[in-house]
């Protein structure tokens, strides 16, 4: 299995093997960091990492798992490059292609990480755009076959913002690794007819299905893994609150939903969640329409079944196999 110099711009760019290497890679990562076994092969390598949209876990994970394999590491904020308002994305991306051996990109749009791609000759890693979230979807998979014990047969139901960028790497992820996927939320919010199209074959190729329903029930007695994410995404417009909150307020997870599930059913989010009112937004969202949680009650968050820690922790460990993997000289 060759990964070197490869981008990870898409899991649909990935085979069924690749993608499960690439788990098995990170859970050796996983042992030796919990071992505390120094694996910096990269002393003399440098990546850049840049962030058009605010980030807690990818930028932390990118930069330790850059740390952890011995490389310096860049950090460029949304107001710190010149990047698209005053240089090209080919120009910059050739720039920094002669500095770095890796750059990361987080944005708006995934043109900007595909062009990026294109014009630098080192491999490009997409840390989050609007339509896809890969290295979220290897932490997600890493995180159920750690609680689930296995993958392929599991079913995995996203309950929501169907139509957004962590549901559509985990549906594509779903179809590779054999596990069936629902999409429910309501029909304004439903997964693109591209996404379900490129998705669909692959996963019929591997046995499973996938559902996409406005009708919770459907969970009911199936779900291994019940998933949610922010009602609103960033760079999304916040007028759009109102209209969310009526569109999504009977997709909050809470415990009766997790009840419905299978016995054992564990609970994922990407996080950041506003699960309580902790946070300025939640508050803000509290003033103007009264709730105090969104997508999830903070019951199940903070619950036995909740995998969310897990989850962010596993950031690190998928992101720095796709880091190894990709710039390691197998020559
Ligand atoms: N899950 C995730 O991507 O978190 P950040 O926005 O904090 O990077
Ligand atoms: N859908 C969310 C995911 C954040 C990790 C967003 O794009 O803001």
């Amino acid at each position: 299995m060759n990964f070197t110099g490869k981008d990870f711009l898409r899991i649909l760019d990935f085979s069924e093997e690749e993608l499960r290497y690439m788990l098995d890679v990170a859970k050796k990562f996983k042992e030796m960091k919990h071992a505390g076994q120094n694996h910096k092969y990269f002393l003399n390598k440098n990546i850049a990492i840049i962030f058009e949209k605010t980030s807690t876990r990818t930028r932390c994970a990118f930069e330790v798992a850059g740390y952890d394999l011995g490389m310096g590491v860049t950090y460029l904020d949304p107001t710190g490059s010149q990047m698209g308002h005053k240089e090209s994305i080919a120009d910059t991306a050739r720039v920094l292609a002669r500095f770095y051996d890796g750059i990361e990109f987080r944005g708006f749009k995934q043109e900007t990480v595909n062009d990026l791609a294109k014009y630098a000759d080192v491999p490009v890693w997409n840390g989050l755009t609007d339509s896809c979230h890969p290295t979220q979807a290897l932490a997600d998979f890493m995180t159920m076959e750690e609680r689930l014990g296995s993958l392929p047969g599991k079913t995995l139901a996203f309950v929501g913002d169907t139509h957004n960028n962590v549901s559509n790497s985990l549906m594509a992820m779903s179809a590779k690794m054999g596990v069936n996927y629902i999409a429910c939320g309501p029909s304004a919010l439903r997964p693109s007819d591209e996404i379900i199209a490129e998705c669909q074959p692959i996963a019929e190729k591997n046995g499973c299905t996938i559902t996409v329903t406005e009708d919770i029930k459907v969970l009911s007695g199936v779900a291994d893994a019940i998933y949610t994410d922010v009602w609103l995404s960033l760079g999304e417009d916040k007028e759009k609150w109102g209209e969310r909150i009526q569109q999504l307020q009977a997709y909050r997870v809470t415990m009766e939903m997790m009840q419905m599930a299978r016995p054992g059913a564990i609970f994922l989010h990407c996080l950041p969640s506003f699960h309580d009112l902790n946070t300025s937004i939640a508050r803000d969202v509290n003033e103007k329409f009264g709730l105090t949680e969104m997508e999830v009650t903070n019951e199940v968050f903070e619950s036995e079944q909740s995998a969310v820690f897990d989850e962010a922790e596993n950031r690190l460990h998928t992101i720095k196999a796709v880091e190894y993997l990709t710039l390691v000289d197998n020559k």
